[in-house]
């Protein structure tokens, strides 16, 4: 239903001004206008009725012309009714609802971009439920500056206008005549260059009636608004991998890359190091803050362990002697190494590369060692 606006009493200034009616004409046509004079015949002069009858004829006349104009050229709702900045007017300013607002509105961009292409042309659908016959009016902005952002172009069934809101020029977009679909798909092309942010703000009408039908009540609104902000242009990050690519059989290397915030390994890690116990092609992707990424590969190859080599140092292989005996080619750190001795006694040193041996009265003895990586 319609309230703040002139449509009750349209009919007399319209008459009485002949056309220049300053009030907005927004499928006022569709309601067929009432107009009941009350006068009362016995107290008007000769010249006051025929000054109405001639009225009158004329109010038949410009009825069958304003309906015949407003039909031939439908009009949109009036600029800034979009519910713009979140702190503008919507369609309530006129018209207004009753019972449960069941309505819906949603503003979708073809493609769900999760931000714009400068000067890229992106296909925005609005969409309605809750009523019978659609409206709908939507601008988009620079979160900036609040002014006009990118272009918006008619499709079918809509049209654009330009009004100025706060000082800052607004271009509109809404609905040219009723849809009882609930649906508009336009284009819009994004801002020539990186604005930054950008918000849509939209306000649609589910009118409870068809046109024509001159029944009002129950229109309902509702406001969505969509932010938009511009498409990152990732530059791949550079990623570098720090740790040893080889390592003996049975040990493990830690590989470390850098170059992102967050870390993806093709052995599953998902932090900056990650342990690697077997030979292979090691892929990381790093990923930064505004989701850039990029890659680095890393070739782990496994050495056998060497065969152990058996020195002996300081001391005497007599009988009877103390001698120490290393292993001179050691493998990583961590590797056990079990001695044997025949003929003598470890008195020190068993598990390490160094062994200390006590031999016996005499004959032959033997000294060996295994070793072997954790
Ligand atoms: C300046 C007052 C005014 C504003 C603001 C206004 N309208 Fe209207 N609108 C009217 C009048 C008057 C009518 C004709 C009477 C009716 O159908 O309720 C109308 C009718 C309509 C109809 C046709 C309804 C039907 O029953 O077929 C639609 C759709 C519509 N308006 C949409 C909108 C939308 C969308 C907005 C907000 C973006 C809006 N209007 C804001 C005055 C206004």
């Amino acid at each position: 239903m319609v309230s703040e606006y002139c449509q009750t009493n349209i009919f007399l200034p319209y008459l009485f001004s002949l056309g220049k009616i300053n009030c907005q004409k927004h499928w006022i046509s569709r309601k067929t206008p009432t107009f009941v004079p009350n006068f009362k015949t016995t107290s008007m002069s000769k010249f006051r009725l025929s000054y109405f009858a001639a009225i009158l004829g004329i109010a038949a006349f410009s009825v069958l012309a304003f309906n015949n104009m407003a039909t031939s050229d439908p009009d949109g709702p009036p600029t800034n009714r979009c519910g713009l900045y979140g702190t503008q007017q919507t369609c309530t300013a006129c018209h207004s609802a009753s019972g449960v607002n069941n309505a819906t509105a949603t503003i979708a961009i073809g493609g769900n971009p999760t931000g714009y292409t400068p000067g890229q042309v992106y296909p925005i659908t609005i969409t309605a439920t809750g009523g019978l016959s659609y409206g709908f009016e939507m601008a988009c902005v620079s979160n900036a500056d609040n002014t006009s952002a990118g272009n918006l172009a008619n499709s079918t069934g809509t049209e654009t206008a330009n009004g100025t809101v706060s000082g800052n020029s607004i271009r509109f977009i809404r609905q040219s005549t009723p849809n009882n679909a609930g649906t508009w798909t336009f284009d819009w092309t994004a801002p020539a260059t990186d604005i930054g942010p950008v918000t849509f703000y939209a306000a649609i009408l589910a009118a409870n009636t068809i046109n024509g039908t001159g029944n009002d009540n129950g229109d309902k609104t509702r406001t969505a608004t969509l932010t938009l902000a511009p498409a990152i242009t990732c530059i791949p990050l550079t990623v570098n991998v720090s740790g040893s690519a080889t390592f003996c059989a049975g040990g493990s290397t830690t590989l470390t890359a850098n170059g992102g915030t967050n870390y993806a390994w093709s052995n599953g890690g998902s932090t900056a190091a990650t342990t690697v116990t077997t030979a292979g092609t090691y892929t990381v992707t790093a990923t930064d803050a505004n989701a850039c990424t990029g890659t680095a590969t890393t070739v782990v190859s496994v050495t056998a362990l060497p065969t152990p080599n058996i020195v002996a140092s300081t001391g005497t292989n007599c009988a009877g002697g103390t001698r120490t005996y290393n292993v001179s080619n050691p493998g990583p750190s961590g590797t056990q190494y079990n001695w044997t001795v025949t003929g003598g006694t470890i008195t020190a040193g068993q598990g390490t590369a160094n062994v200390t041996v006590q031999w016996g009265a005499g004959g032959t003895g033997n000294i060996a060692v295994a070793q072997t990586n954790p």
